[in-house]
């Protein structure tokens, strides 16, 4: 079974958290892409979704699924997402597709966020994917300086701009042992709109696609 695969098996499992009725959150990615394709075939069932991302966003339109303002939906009984790490705790480093303050909105506003992933994304320590850090463009050297000063290595993502129109940083070299730690002393950082950890509302449910099926986690 190819990584593409397992992507695809996780997202056709979430389609069996879709309520009847209502607006979901929908993420960005290769494995939220799988996802929007299967909620194609069952788009009858809800009302309409609120897109992580403007290219989330144009998928949902083009299969005919209503998006929808997040400031119109209120809150979300479901948001799914794909996640560039996971741990079994649930934590997760997302923004690998640059959508991760969007991302961060969405997982916020929904009761319930299912994590869709293949097996490869499940690690021991978050920290060896590149933390992706979301940031104001006047700030990105003084936001780079206090990275280093926690011990990461900041690299601008070349020729990007987000949804946002901010830059980010990739940051290397962290092992990640305290997320929730982190990822609020990163929010700290004046300059910085949001850090790709997912550890303080982290998912709550994460589908691993593997080659022996989907292993769902709790
Ligand atoms: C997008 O900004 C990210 O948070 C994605 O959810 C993450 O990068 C996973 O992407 P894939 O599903 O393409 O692996």
């Amino acid at each position: 079974m190819t990584q593409d695969e397992m992507k695809k098996a996780a997202a056709v499992a979430a389609l069996e958290c879709v309520p009847h009725g209502g607006i979901i959150g929908v993420g960005t990615g290769s494995t939220a892409n799988h996802f929007i394709d299967a909620l194609a075939t069952i788009k009858g069932r809800i009302d309409g979704a609120v897109a992580s991302s403007v290219a989330t966003a144009e998928r949902l339109t083009k299969h005919g699924i209503p998006v929808v303002d997040l400031n119109e939906a209120g809150d979300l009984a479901l948001y799914v997402d794909g996640a560039d790490e996971a741990t079994v705790h649930r934590a997760l480093i997302k923004g690998g597709g640059g959508a991760l303050t969007r991302e961060k909105i969405v997982a916020a506003a929904s009761r319930t966020f299912v994590c869709i992933a293949d097996e490869g994304k499940l690690v021991d320590v978050l920290g060896r994917f590149p933390l992706p850090v979301e940031v104001i463009p006047m700030a990105r050297s003084l936001v780079a300086r206090a990275i280093v000063a926690l011990g990461g290595e900041p690299v601008l993502r070349p020729g990007f701009q987000t949804d946002n129109g901010n830059v980010i940083l990739d940051v290397h070299g962290l092992k990640i042992l305290d997320p929730v730690a982190l990822e609020e002393r990163l929010n700290q950082i004046t300059g910085v709109v949001t850090n790709g950890l997912f550890a303080r509302r982290g998912a709550d449910v994460l589908l691993l696609g593997t080659a022996h099926g989907v292993r769902r986690l709790p």
